[in-house]
Formats: C-alpha cells, sequence, structure tokens
C-alpha cells in the first residue's frame, strides 16, 4: 500500500485579493478530503485501521477542525453580506433565500461534521475498526451539494456585483482571520498534507 495514496494532490492557492478564487480553492480541499474518506474506508475494508488508515482519519479530522469553520465564517462575515449591500435590487429577494439556504447547511454540515469527527476519533484511539458508511454518505453529499449551489448562484452573484474594493475588503478579512499578511500568504498556501502542518489559509 502506497502511503502517497492518502495525500491529497498539491495545487496552489490564489492569493488574498482574489477571495473568491481562494474560496473556491477551499472547496476543491473540502472535496479532496470527502474523497479521502472513501479511500479510507476502501483500505480499511482490507487491512483494518492501520497506522496508515488512522494518520489519514487525523489528516481529516485537522482540515475540518480549523479550516473549514474558518471558510464558513469567510461567507457569513464577509462574502453574505457583501453580496446583500451589492446585488442588484431584482436579486436581492432570491438573494436572501438563498443566504438563509446556505447558512442553514453550514448548521447541518456542522452537526454531521460533529457525528463523523466521533467516528474517526474512534479509529484513531483504536475503539473502531471502521468508518460508518451512512455517516461518511451524509457527510460527503451535504457538502458537494452545498459546494455546487454556492460556487453556481452566490459566487456567480459575487463575480457580477462585487467592486473591486469590496473583494479586497473581503480578501483582507480572510488574510486577518488567519493571521497573515495580505496578500502573498495565498499563492503558497499549504494544502495540510500531513498532520502536524500548519493550518491552510483555505
Ligand atoms: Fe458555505
Ligand atoms: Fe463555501
Amino acid at each position: 500500500m502506497n502511503a502517497m495514496q492518502f495525500q491529497p494532490l498539491q495545487h496552489a492557492a490564489p492569493g488574498f485579493d482574489d477571495p473568491i478564487g481562494l474560496l473556491k480553492a477551499c472547496h476543491m480541499r473540502i472535496e479532496q478530503r470527502c474523497a479521502l474518506l472513501s479511500r479510507i474506508m476502501e483500505h480499511m475494508a482490507k487491512h483494518g485501521a492501520d497506522q496508515q488508515a488512522k494518520q489519514a482519519c487525523g489528516m481529516v479530522m485537522q482540515y475540518f477542525d480549523t479550516a473549514a469553520p474558518q471558510h464558513h465564517c469567510d461567507e457569513e462575515e464577509d462574502l453574505f453580506p457583501a453580496l446583500l449591500r451589492h446585488a442588484k435590487r431584482s436579486q436581492k429577494k432570491k438573494l436572501r433565500i438563498l443566504i438563509q439556504d446556505l447558512e442553514a447547511d453550514h448548521v447541518e454540515m456542522e452537526r454531521a461534521w460533529r457525528t463523523l469527527r466521533a467516528n474517526l476519533e474512534d479509529v484513531i484511539a483504536g475503539r473502531s475498526q471502521a468508518l460508518d458508511p451512512d455517516i461518511v454518505d451524509r457527510f460527503q453529499t451535504i457538502h458537494f451539494a452545498h459546494i455546487q449551489r454556492e460556487e453556481a448562484e452566490a459566487f456567480s452573484i459575487a463575480a457580477e456585483c462585487l467592486p473591486p474594493e469590496v473583494l479586497e475588503r473581503i480578501g483582507r478579512a480572510m488574510a486577518a482571520r488567519r493571521n497573515v499578511s495580505y496578500p502573498d500568504a495565498g499563492p503558497l498556501a499549504s494544502t495540510q498534507s500531513s498532520p502536524g502542518q500548519s493550518a491552510s489559509p483555505a
């Protein structure tokens, strides 16, 4: 079994001066870790909860404990309010409903994460030899659907309506949330390829 099997692909993230690009890069990393869960389950079906599986579980746990909550804050505290302020009048009613739905998804995603996290902890601690496929499926499904809608609807309005100075304000707020300088931390963003690495901006 190749240890690289569990390593996410390395992709440079855009800088904080491209906040929508950076949010999309975060989505890609979320999707990579969701896909990793499937590979971990396949691996564990053959090999049980060996060291490699536990390490990969730890990698998923680290990402969703740190970078994913920051991503939700980027959207709820910075992007969504900016969209509501700058969207065209004709878009606002639909946008309010969209944002309500996306924020409700965030609550569900957090709930799904707490359930999955307990399962991952059990595997890492040796109390369980498997991830529950229903728990993983629920977690993956809600994340994939949310990302698809967010990009198709919210990010496309952002690309249309947000002026450069507002994008800069969002990017600066995202950098400040991670205690990094604007805009230079983005392009060489860590992809958190192993447990213990510093938190990724996305
Ligand atoms: Fe979101
Ligand atoms: Fe998102």
